[in-house]
């Protein structure tokens, strides 16, 4: 029995995360088992690494090391385990997020990300990824309203574009796995892009 594996990206204020727990609710109504988690994140070890990444400078190679370490941990003390017991995994940020912030917002040479994943995650993929698009100058304005800033949201516009235009290639690169939800729309009309991405899986 293999669970699914479905992770949610974007950039900061994207209003991915309030989401996710709506699609947790949704889930747990059709009798699945659902496992909600984030990156940096998930164990005990990757949200102490979370701390030191979220709050400490450093370069993009040492942020890269840190967070695929983390995901390391996470995929094996955590992921994994609900996969094989048949869990729906909902995840808030995964590899993208690092293709995205550090090769794209970054500029990090892509190809030593992709040796990272290719030793880290040893062929784990996500099934689906629901990718939150919003552009930069209104993602700015819903941050602003919600929290203090971390390092990586103290990043200027062209920074969250660079991410943004990460995510688009990604996204262009997998389209069976990665989907793309107009994240301007009011909550209501992303909430059913979601439920009709729901309504038919890739993996159907
Ligand atoms: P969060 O605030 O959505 O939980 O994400 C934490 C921050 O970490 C966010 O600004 C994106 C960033 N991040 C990366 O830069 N690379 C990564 O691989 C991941 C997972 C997150």
């Amino acid at each position: 029995m293999n669970g699914r594996f479905l992770t949610f990206e974007g950039i900061d204020g994207a209003g991915k995360s309030s989401h996710i727990d709506t699609l947790a609710a949704w889930l747990r109504e059709r009798g699945h088992e659902v496992v909600v988690t984030r990156e940096p994140g998930g164990t005990p070890l990757a949200e102490r690494i979370r701390e030191l990444f979220l709050h400490t400078g450093m370069d993009a190679l040492t942020e890269s090391l840190l967070v695929f370490a983390a995901r390391r941990d996470h995929l094996r003390e955590c992921i994994e385990p609900a996969l094989r017991r048949g869990a729906t995994v909902l995840c808030d940020r995964f590899t993208d997020a690092t293709f995205a912030y550090q090769g794209g917002g970054r500029g990090f040479d892509r190809r030593i990300l992709g040796q990272l994943e290719t030793w880290v995650q040893e062929g784990r993929q996500p099934d689906l990824t629901l990718w939150f698009d919003a552009s930069p100058a209104v993602a700015a304005q819903r941050r602003a309203a919600a929290r203090q800033p971390d390092r990586l949201e103290s990043q200027d516009v062209a920074f969250f574009e660079r991410v943004r235009q990460a995510y688009a290639a990604r996204c262009a690169a997998a389209p069976q796995r990665m989907v793309r939800i107009d994240a301007e729309q009011p909550r209501d009309a992303v909430w059913a892009q979601i439920t009709a991405v729901m309504a038919s899986p890739p993996w159907q």
